[in-house]
């Protein structure tokens, strides 16, 4: 059992550590403006065949599938079918009814897959407020923090939120539920072998590794959130209508996938996903590509690969992945001092996605300027803040969520 102060440097270390890590890398990195390399970016609307895209059927029927397919094999991965059906299978482990003071109640749900090739079980944690009358809107969230254990409470019973904590009293007070996936249940943080973990359950007998088009780490995170949607479905406390989709960096690009792919969810959040979530590739600024493949090789798919220092060659860009979202609303936050994560390509990711809900005939952003530092674009189907400071989710953050799920969530 470790002693509190050694517990406490552990943290601590972690934290620098994470703070440190791309500094390390930075001798290479652009960050300048004045430096980016001139791009144009893939037509969003018009088909590969060269027809413009004019109306929202001819968005879901042509243009639409046509992006999704490139983002699922150049990109993130597709999920292959499994060897043999797999047996899916709900179980709530434990309700607490008293979470928080009785302000809520906590429910720890077992979601179990199985077929000939192996068992495998994701956790997830659900809350929602007691006292209430009809199932209620709820935010999922692609986790960092294990949903195993008790360890993750400190965080939310602090009245302000902990870095990068979850500070459910606040959803509670709104009338939300909040429900953790947790990333690391089916996949490692930076998996390399795959022979464990839920591809098994998908692999034929002599595959034990992903093909080049096949699923890397996102899209297997990805794939988890949609079977704790299907969890949710059968919940009586949540109105799985209305269920926003929300992640942080790592986990705030397996979140865009998600709400790509998974119609279901109602809203998305992305918060400071930089490369490979909302930030623009061709912008080669903070994170690239190169960079990502180097250290984490397969959160994409091996065909990413062949695009390093060729992002132009790629036939998308982020800002497509975030129109195949509309017309649900999206919403992008990004962090002054968070360059790595490129905040500025994360806002004009943002914008470019605009004309695609401007043809359902929502309201995307309008001005291909930043908006000023710390104020928040919430009444746009296509949402938008950069605060300053840096790689975390604050409680100006997750109240700035929630205007923006408030506004279009409860309408
Ligand atoms: C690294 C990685 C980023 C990622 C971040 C995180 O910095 O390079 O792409 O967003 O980790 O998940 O915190």
């Amino acid at each position: 059992m470790k002693s509190i102060p050694s517990l406490l440097l552990c943290i601590a270390s972690i934290y620098t550590l994470e703070a440190k890590e791309p500094k390390e890398l930075d001798k290479d990195v652009n960050y300048d403006e004045e430096n980016l390399p001139a791009y144009d970016l893939p037509p969003l609307l018009t088909s590969s065949e060269g027809k413009p895209i004019t109306t929202p059927d001819e968005w879901f029927n042509i243009r639409r599938p046509q992006i999704m397919s490139l983002f699922g094999n150049l990109v993130y991965g597709t999920v292959p079918k499994p060897s043999s059906p797999i047996k899916t299978s709900f179980k709530v482990l434990k309700e607490d009814k008293t979470f928080l003071g009785g302000k809520g109640t906590r429910k720890d749900v077992r979601i179990r897959f199985e077929n000939e090739r192996g068992r495998v079980d994701m956790l997830i944690l659900v809350f929602v407020p007691n006292n209430v009358d009809k199932p209620v809107p709820a935010f999922m969230k692609h986790s960092f923090s294990s949903t195993h254990g008790n360890d993750f409470d400190v965080h939310f019973l602090k009245k302000n939120c902990f870095k990068n904590g979850w500070p459910i009293g606040e959803f509670f007070k709104r009338g939300y539920g909040f429900i953790a996936v947790y990333q690391q249940d089916l996949v490692k943080h930076n998996e390399v072998e795959f022979l464990k973990g839920i591809h098994k359950l998908f692999y034929p007998k002599g595959q034990s590794f992903p093909k080049a088009s096949e699923w890397g780490v996102l899209s297997t995170v990805a794939w988890g959130a949609s079977r704790a949607m299907d969890y949710l479905e059968t919940d009586k406390g949540i109105d799985a209508k209305r269920v926003a989709i929300m992640g942080h960096s790592k986990m705030g690009k397996a979140t865009l996938w998600t709400a790509a792919q998974d119609r279901r969810f109602a809203l998305a959040i992305s918060a400071q996903s930089g490369c490979a979530g909302a930030a623009l590739w061709r912008r080669k600024s903070g994170e690239t590509l190169d960079k990502m493949v180097t250290r984490f090789p397969y959160w994409l798919c091996r065909n990413a690969w062949k695009f390093v220092n060729n992002e132009d060659d790629l036939p998308v860009d982020q800002h497509m992945l975030l129109a195949c979202i509309a017309p649900r609303p999206v919403y992008v936050h990004s962090a002054v001092g968070d360059t790595w994560a490129d905040g500025r390509g994360e806002y004009l990711s943002a914008y470019h996605a605009s004309p695609v809900y401007r043809l359902f005939g929502k309201k995307g952003l309008e001005s291909e300027e930043s908006p000023p530092v710390g104020e928040a674009i919430i009444k746009s189907d296509v949402g938008y803040h950069i605060r300053e400071g840096g790689h975390s989710v604050e409680m100006f953050d997750w109240l700035k969520f929630l205007d923006f799920a408030d506004h279009h969530l409860k309408k």
